[in-house]
């Protein structure tokens, strides 16, 4: 596994703008070739090595069928999680779904029905809203408190909301957290196990950030935290390895929620793609070493971030991230440009227009979320410099 380290050097610093710009990909094709694009995510890095050769060798044999099923990928996870979070997940308790969202909403399909409430706390990742709204659930929410962090009270009201009336409910939690890069301690974790079960809530957990974890920080699988057992976690390498256009995902169950993934019907996982398993598998069994180079170089860039924010911005509150390569930029202080409407002005629409830097605007991640724009730190330290020289130049 160690096998490719210090080869590589720092992933973020391999590609050229020029070579970016050929892109098709969504981030790159989105806005015109003028906006600096910051904002979907995925990263600007080339794909790891092993990766890369799980797919060419794939693609130079015709290996493009269906996936036999999802047990490579589930053994691939297991030793990851061993090595990385002492834990691992039982491999026939794991069933291999197309990607991280349509398996959540497969997952809350077994355990809420049409009307029922699923909580989220926003500010949280905008198709959390899109998926549960979609699959006729009622969302609720449970604002993260002020230092971007689980709200005992906010989830415990939320909770007593969603069960009201004697109804099904679940809880879609975000670990680590999509827009903050908030990594949930054991202490959080336990208290969200001790309020689900008070209030009968299932929990089913997002875990599909959780390979991008930065030093001294230590993250927590939901399922071995004592009393998760009834959780239902999804976890997906596509974010940490930057496989987005060749998905897959895996379901996993605690102990006491393997009956219950044994009822997602077969067709639920048919979807899958078997290059996404393929190479999700290759990612986790040997792409460790690469993944270390690149939380290093993302390291690198939180802290140049908040430099420069320091330096050229320093009205904008940062926090930065624990996990994630996502930050959450607070502009409420900003003096920004008054526009004719009524509304305040959103940062990001203020950065695109004057900056031409692409963010993701605040206000899609729910309540919270005005005043504040999602920066993605997964490009090269040049880049994220150019992008606050723009951001700074766009309030001038
Ligand atoms: C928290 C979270 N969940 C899910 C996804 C999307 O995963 P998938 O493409 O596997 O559905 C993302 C993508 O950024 C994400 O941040």
């Amino acid at each position: 596994m160690g096998k490719y380290r210090g080869l590589v050097g720092n992933p973020l610093q391999t590609l050229s703008l020029a070579d970016l710009r050929r892109r098709t990909s969504e981030k790159w094709r989105r806005y015109p070739p003028d906006v600096l694009p910051l904002w979907v995510a995925e990263m600007d890095v080339p794909l790891a090595e092993p990766v890369a050769r799980a797919l060419t060798d794939a693609v130079a044999l015709g290996d493009t069928g269906y996936p036999p099923d999802g047990t490579d990928y589930a053994s691939a996870l297991a030793g990851f999680a061993r090595e990385r979070w002492g834990w691992a997940p039982k491999i026939e308790h794991t069933r291999l779904v197309p990607d991280v969202m349509l398996g959540v909403v497969e997952m809350l399909k077994l355990v809420t029905g049409y009307g029922d409430a699923v909580v989220i706390n926003p500010p949280v990742y905008p198709p959390f809203y899109d998926f549960l709204r979609g699959g006729d659930r009622r969302v609720v929410e449970a604002p993260l408190n002020a230092a971007y962090r689980l709200d005992p009270d906010a989830l415990a009201a939320a909770f007593a909301d969603a069960v009201a009336g004697g109804r099904r409910a679940a809880y879609l939690l975000c670990s680590p957290h999509n827009p903050t890069g908030t990594v949930h301690t054991a202490d959080e974790l336990a208290m969200v196990i001790e309020l689900s079960d008070r209030y009968g809530v299932r929990v089913v957990v997002d875990e599909i950030h959780a390979p991008l974890i930065y030093p001294g920080v230590t993250f927590r699988p939901y399922l071995s935290m004592p009393g998760g057992e009834r959780g239902l976690a999804l976890f997906s390498a596509s974010k940490a390895w930057n496989l987005a256009g060749v998905k897959a995902a895996l379901a996993v169950a605690g102990p006491a929620a393997a009956d219950d993934l044994a009822r997602m019907p077969k067709v639920a996982g048919d979807g899958a793609s078997h290059l996404g398993a393929l190479a999700h598998t290759a990612a986790l069994r040997y792409g460790g070493g690469w993944l270390d180079e690149l939380l290093a170089g993302l390291d690198q860039n939180r802290r140049l971030l908040g430099d420069l924010l320091a330096e050229h911005l320093p009205q904008v509150r940062y926090r930065p991230p624990e996990g994630t390569y996502l930050t959450w930029l607070d502009c409420r202080d900003l003096a920004l440009p008054v526009g004719d409407s009524s509304t305040p002005a959103d940062p990001a629409q203020v950065f695109l227009e004057r900056g031409r830097v692409a963010l993701v605007s605040g206000p899609l991640f729910g309540t919270g979320g005005a005043g504040h724009a999602r920066f993605n730190l997964a490009t090269s330290p040049e880049l994220v410099t150019e992008a606050v020289r723009r951001m700074a130049a766009a309030l001038r």
